[in-house]
C-alpha cells in the first residue's frame, strides 16, 4: 500500500480469565503502544482498539475453578485488566468487551451473513464427550499431546508451545479437563467454514506481504505447506456461555470464540466512532495492523482474512507484528503456576515507576525468539541505564542550569566540532529511530533513543563545564545550551517508549509536545527560555528490592509442589504391549539443523546394528556440535516418518519436566552401541 490515509490498530483482545502479566505487556500491548504513540506523534490518523475476550471455555474453565459464574469472571478481570493497561500508560482509543450487546450483534450479524451467503458447511460429526461432566468438550475442555511438537499439554484447539491451531480429534492422548476422564465421542451438528476453497487466496495473500516478520510469515507458511489442504474448521460449539447461534435449529449452541473474538474489533471499532466506523474497516487506505503474541498468528493471519473474505465488504491486515513469548527467571510464564510478574502488583509494588518496566520490557522483548525476563536484569536497566545515564544527564543539566542561570537557558557561542556533531546526532534521530520503529523493530529503536542519553552525557563527562565555569564562561554556556537541547530531544522522542518519563521532563522544560517531523532539528529551546528545577528523573532499585521480588515467585506455593503440573499416567498396558518395544542404546555422531524450523534436529545414530537418521524436536534445548558423541536411548522399532521431507526412523528418548527443560534420557554407564534397554 502507497501510504495510508489512516490506521486501525489493534491489539489480540485478552481472555478476561485472569490478570495481565508481564508477558502480555512486552509480547503485545506494549509494542502496540509505542507504535501507536508514534504513529499519533507523526499526525496519523489512528485508532487503537482492544477489548477483553469474554467468551470461550478458558473463562468457563476459570469460574469453573473459582466456583462463580462466567459473568462474575469476566466483571472481575476486566476491571483489574483495564486498570493495569491504563497504569502502564497503554494508551487504547477505546477498551471494549465481547460481553456488550453491540458486539452480540455484530457478531451475529456476521455469522449471519456468511451463513446466507451459503459460507457455512452443516455437518454432523463425532466430537468428543466427557461421559462424567456430560457435556462435548471443545477447545480448552480437552487437553492432550500436539501431535506436531509433542508438548504434553496441547489444548484441543492449539498448542501453546507450537502455535499449531488444533482441533480436539488431532490430540494424541487426549483427556478431559474437566474430570480427567477418557473422552467419548458422540455425534453433534455445527457449521464449518471450509477453507480448502479459499487456500489459493489465502496463500497468495500470505505471500504478497513478505514484509511480515519472518516468524509470522514462517509459520503461516509452514501452516499452509503442511496441513494438507486447509480443512474446514467449525464455527460453533456446544457450549452455554457465548453468542447464541443466530439460526432456529441451534438450540445449546454458541458462535467459536475464535470466530467472535476478532470480530470484537469491529464491534469496538463501532462503539469507538458510530456511523463512521466502516471508513476503518472498509476504505483501501485504511491500514489494518494486528498486534498479537505468536499463539495468536494461525487465527489473525488465516483464518480471521478468510473469514473477512467470505464476508466481502472488509479489508485484509496488512501487518501482523507477532512477538514470541517472554519467559521469566528462565522458565515458562504460568498463570496456573503463578508464575508471573503480574501488572498489577507491580503497579503497587513500585509506583511512579511503570517507564522503568515499559523500558526494560521493550529492550528484552521477544521480538524475533523468545526472551528471558529477569529481575537482575531489570534492576540492571535501571540502575545503569536509567539512572546512571539517562537521568544523571538530565539531572547535571537541570541543577548546573539552576546554579549557573537560575535556570535561564544561556546564549551560546560559536559551536565547536563535538557541539555540532552532537546537534546533528539530535536532528538526524527522528529518522533513524523512525525508521527502526517503521519496521517492528523496538529494541533497536529504543536503542537509538538510548544513545542519545548517551551521548548527552558522554559530551558533558568530556566537557566537564563544572570545571570550565570559572575560567571560560563563555564556553561554559555553550556548552549548557547545547546539553540542554539534548535534554529536550529526549523529552520530545521519548514519548513512544516511556511516556510519562516524557511528560515529566517536557514540564521541567516547559515544551509542549512536538510533531516527530518538527523534531528532526538540533535546537529546541531558545536562549532566554526558563526551566524548571525538576526532580529527579529514575530511582536507584536497591538489591532488597528485587530480592523481595525474587521471593515473593519462590514462596508461591505451587512452585514448591511441581507434582499439580505433572502428567498423568497413562493406561495400563501389558508386558506384551511392552515388549513390542525395541528400545537399543545408541550414539550421536552427526546433528544438523533441519531447515525452515526452529524446532527439529536431523540426527545421525549408531545404534550398533545400523547407522540411521532420526528426526528429534530438540533443536530448542541443544546445538548440534554439543551432543556429537552423546550416548542416547533409541525406540528403534517405530514406524518411519517423514519430517519436513527428512525420513526418520525411530525416536531418541528424553526426558521432560514440567517447565520444559529437556535431557538425554541415556545409560548412567557407557554402553556398546546396540544395546538392549528393557
Ligand atoms: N483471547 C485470545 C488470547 O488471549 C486473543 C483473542 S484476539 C482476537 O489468546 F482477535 F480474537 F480478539
Ligand atoms: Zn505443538
Amino acid at each position: 500500500m502507497s501510504a495510508p490515509k489512516r490506521y486501525t490498530v489493534t491489539a489480540a483482545l485478552p481472555y478476561a480469565n485472569g490478570p495481565v502479566h508481564i508477558g502480555h505487556l512486552a509480547g503485545c500491548y506494549l509494542p502496540a503502544d509505542i507504535y501507536v504513540r508514534y504513529l499519533r506523534q507523526n499526525e496519523k490518523d489512528v485508532k487503537f482498539i482492544c477489548g477483553s475476550d469474554e467468551h470461550g471455555v478458558a473463562i468457563i474453565m476459570k469460574a469453573k475453578a473459582e466456583g462463580v459464574s462466567p459473568q462474575e469472571i469476566v466483571d472481575k478481570y476486566n476491571g483489574i485488566m483495564q486498570q493495569a493497561f491504563e497504569g502502564f500508560g497503554i494508551s487504547f482509543d477505546i477498551y471494549s468487551r465481547t460481553s456488550k450487546e453491540i458486539h452480540h450483534k455484530t457478531a451475529s450479524d456476521f455469522f449471519l451473513k456468511l451463513y446466507e451467503k451459503g459460507a457455512f458447511t452443516e455437518k454432523e460429526t463425532e466430537q468428543y464427550y466427557d461421559p462424567e461432566a456430560e457435556q462435548f468438550l471443545a477447545d480448552r475442555y480437552i487437553e492432550g499431546e500436539c501431535p506436531n511438537c509433542h508438548f504434553p499439554d496441547a489444548y484441543g484447539d492449539q498448542c501453546e508451545n507450537c502455535g499449531t491451531s488444533l482441533s480436539p480429534t488431532d490430540l494424541i492422548n487426549p483427556r478431559s479437563r474437566l474430570s480427567g476422564a477418557k473422552p467419548e465421542r458422540r455425534k453433534t451438528k455445527h457449521w464449518f467454514l471450509p477453507l480448502d476453497h479459499l487456500s489459493g487466496r489465502i496463500k497468495s495473500f500470505i505471500q504478497s506481504h513478505k514484509d511480515w516478520k519472518p516468524n509470522v510469515y514462517g509459520q503461516c507458511m509452514s501452516w499452509l505447506d503442511d496441513s494438507g489442504g486447509l480443512q474446514a474448521r467449525s464455527m460453533t460449539r456446544d457450549l452455554d456461555w457465548g453468542i447464541k447461534v443466530p439460526l432456529p435449529d441451534a438450540e445449546g449452541k454458541v458462535l467459536y470464540v475464535w470466530f467472535d473474538a476478532p470480530i470484537g474489533y469491529i464491534s469496538a471499532t463501532k462503539e469507538l466512532m458510530g456511523d463512521d466506523w466502516e471508513t476503518w474497516w472498509k476504505d483501501e487506505d485504511t491500514a489494518l495492523i494486528h498486534f498479537i503474541g505468536k499463539d495468536n498468528i494461525v487465527f489473525h493471519c488465516i483464518i480471521f482474512p478468510a473469514m473477512l473474505m467470505e464476508h466481502g465488504e472488509f479489508i485484509l491486515p496488512d501487518q501482523v507484528p507477532a512477538n514470541e513469548f517472554l519467559n521469566l527467571e528462565g522458565k515458562k510464564i504460568s498463570t496456573s503456576r503463578n508464575w508471573a510478574v503480574w501488572l498489577h502488583e507491580y503497579l503497587q509494588d513500585f509506583p511512579d515507576q511503570q517507564d522503568v518496566l515499559r523500558y526494560a520490557l521493550c529492550a528484552a522483548a521477544p521480538e524475533t525468539k523468545d526472551n528471558d525476563f529477569t529481575w537482575k536484569d531489570f534492576q540492571t536497566r535501571n540502575n545503569s541505564e536509567l539512572v546512571a545515564i539517562y537521568g544523571n544527564f538530565v539531572n547535571r543539566v537541570l541543577v548546573l542550569m539552576q546554579k549557573y542561570y537560575n535556570g535561564t537557558v544561556p546564549q551560546p557561542a560559536a559551536f565547536s566540532e563535538t557541539d555540532q556533531e552532537l546537534l546533528q546526532l539530535l536532528a538526524d534521530a527522528p529518522a533513524n529511530i523512525g525508521q527502526s520503529l517503521d519496521q517492528y523493530r523496538f529494541r533497536e529503536a529504543l536503542s537509538a533513543y538510548i544513545q542519545l542519553a548517551r551521548s548527552g552525557n558522554k559530551y558533558l563527562a568530556d566537557e566537564e563545564p563544572w570545571k570550565l565555569v570559572k575560567t571560560d564562561p563563555e564556553r561554559t554556556q555553550t556548552i549548557l545550551y547545547v546539553a540542554t537541547q539534548v535534554c529536550a530531544a529526549l523529552a520530545q522522542l521519548g514519548e513512544p517508549f516511556l511516556p510519562f518519563t516524557s511528560a515529566r521532563l517536557r514540564s521541567f522544560l516547559h515544551l509542549d509536545l512536538m510533531s516527530w517531523e518538527a523534531c528532526k532539528r538540533k535546537e529546541f529551546i531558545p536562549a532566554g527560555s526558563q526551566l524548571e528545577k525538576g526532580e529527579l528523573l529514575f530511582q536507584k532499585i536497591e538489591d532488597d528490592k528485587v530480592q523481595t521480588q525474587l521471593d515473593k515467585l519462590k514462596r508461591n506455593p505451587t512452585q514448591n509442589n511441581p507434582s499439580q503440573k505433572l502428567i498423568p499416567l497413562k493406561e495400563e498396558i501389558t508386558f506384551d504391549d511392552f515388549t513390542k518395544l525395541d528400545i537399543r542404546t545408541g550414539t550421536i555422531l552427526a546433528a544438523e539443523p533441519v531447515p525452515k524450523t526452529d524446532k527439529l534436529l536431523k540426527l545421525t545414530v549408531d545404534i550398533g546394528v545400523e547407522t540411521r537418521t532420526i528426526v528429534s524436536g530438540i533443536a530448542e534445548h541443544f546445538k548440534p556440535e554439543d551432543i556429537i558423541g552423546q550416548q542416547v536411548s533409541v525406540l528403534a522399532n517405530l514406524a518411519p516418518k517423514k519430517l519436513r521431507g527428512v525420513e526418520s526412523k525411530g525416536m531418541v528418548l528424553m526426558a521432560e519436566n514440567a517447565e520444559g527443560k529437556l535431557v538425554f534420557a541415556q545409560p548412567s554407564d557407557t554402553m556398546e552401541n546396540g544395546s538392549v534397554v528393557r
